[in-house]
């Protein structure tokens, strides 16, 4: 099995690293545009196996899509990252040629792979990877939600100091600051309801904190984060590679589920070996409804200059 991670900054190298780690393929190719870039980080990373243990082959090019060729899935990373005070949506202009290049290049050389979409704003660089490559949309996946759901047991498990393990809790709608849903109401630890466990004022706070859980980081760091984006990513390759069919909240293609169409969107999917296979239909009440709707809204705005830019 092979798997590419196209990007080898912070985000597509930390995915990288957490593959070899966990040996997801027995050949791992990381492309980046910048000469010898990913040549030295897949080198670097090479020189971890032995003190990790891991067999996986890592092994870096600059931009020569024919390495990558027989990808079973294919992680897209690339575009610049947000500085702080940026919101996602500032970046389409920029990150939209280089994905739908990415994009087009992976499949030439990877007709079955699998795509998953991390860079942003990353619910219409999902749409413009499913719009552009006319692949069937279970093989197109954006990993938004993966990563705001992991951000959101994060806030839980702080506010009720409990292990973030023993809790479930899922965000949908947009990977955007004010278009993510924290679907408080369907959280849970070991069972219990979160909202009879914290008042109403400390669930909003971790629902706000939560929504701008990536700004937060872009303030403090001086760029997007990374660990939890890369570890996203990877969650989701070994959902995949192993057919585990672990259910995510994942940026997919809807057609009438959770009353949208022609829009990527984050919903809870089952991740298996071919992609996402199904989508999981929680019963949003007419609040939750509403989010859902006006995060749609403020995507399909979005994805809108997609259309402008002709790149659609
Ligand atoms: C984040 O939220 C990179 O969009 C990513 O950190």
């Amino acid at each position: 099995m092979k798997i590419t991670v196209v990007g080898a900054g912070a985000v597509g190298a930390t995915c990288a690293d957490n593959i070899a780690r966990k040996e997801l393929a027995e050949e791992l190719v990381l492309l980046d545009i910048k000469e010898g870039f990913a040549e030295g980080k897949a080198i670097d990373m090479m020189q971890t196996a032995t003190l990790l243990g891991f067999d996986t082959k890592i092994k870096g090019v600059t931009n020569d899509y024919s390495q990558t060729a027989g990808s079973t899935v294919a992680i897209i990373t690339s575009g610049l990252p947000r500085k702080p005070g940026m919101t996602r949506e500032e970046l389409i202009g920029i990150n939209a040629g280089i994905v739908k290049g990415v994009a087009e290049n992976i499949l030439k050389y990877s007709p079955e792979a699998i795509i998953i979409v991390i860079s942003n704003p990353m619910d219409t660089m999902t749409y413009l990877a499913l719009k552009s490559l006319g692949l069937p949309k279970n093989r197109i996946i954006g990993m938004g939600g993966t990563l705001d759901s992991a951000r959101f047991k994060y806030y839980l498990s702080v506010a009720l100091n409990c292990n973030s393990n023993d809790l479930q809790g899922f965000v949908i709608g947009g990977h955007g600051d004010t278009t993510m849903i924290p679907l408080t109401r369907y959280a849970t630890y070991q069972s219990l309801p979160v909202t009879e466990l914290l008042d109403q004022a400390v669930l909003d706070k971790v629902a706000a904190d939560t929504m701008v859980g990536g700004a937060t980081l872009t303030g403090l760091l001086g760029t997007s984060a990374w660990y939890a984006p890369g570890a996203a990513g990877a969650a989701l390759v070994e959902s995949i590679v192993r057919d585990e069919k672990k259910l995510f909240t994942c940026c997919v293609a809807l057609d009438g589920e959770y009353g949208q169409k022609d829009i990527c969107l984050g919903v809870p999917v089952i991740v298996g070996r071919n992609g996402w296979e199904k989508v999981i239909d929680y019963k949003l009440n007419a609040e939750e409804q509403a989010s859902f709707n006006k995060s749609a809204d403020a995507v399909r705005a979005m994805n809108s200059v997609l259309h402008d830019m002709k790149l659609v």
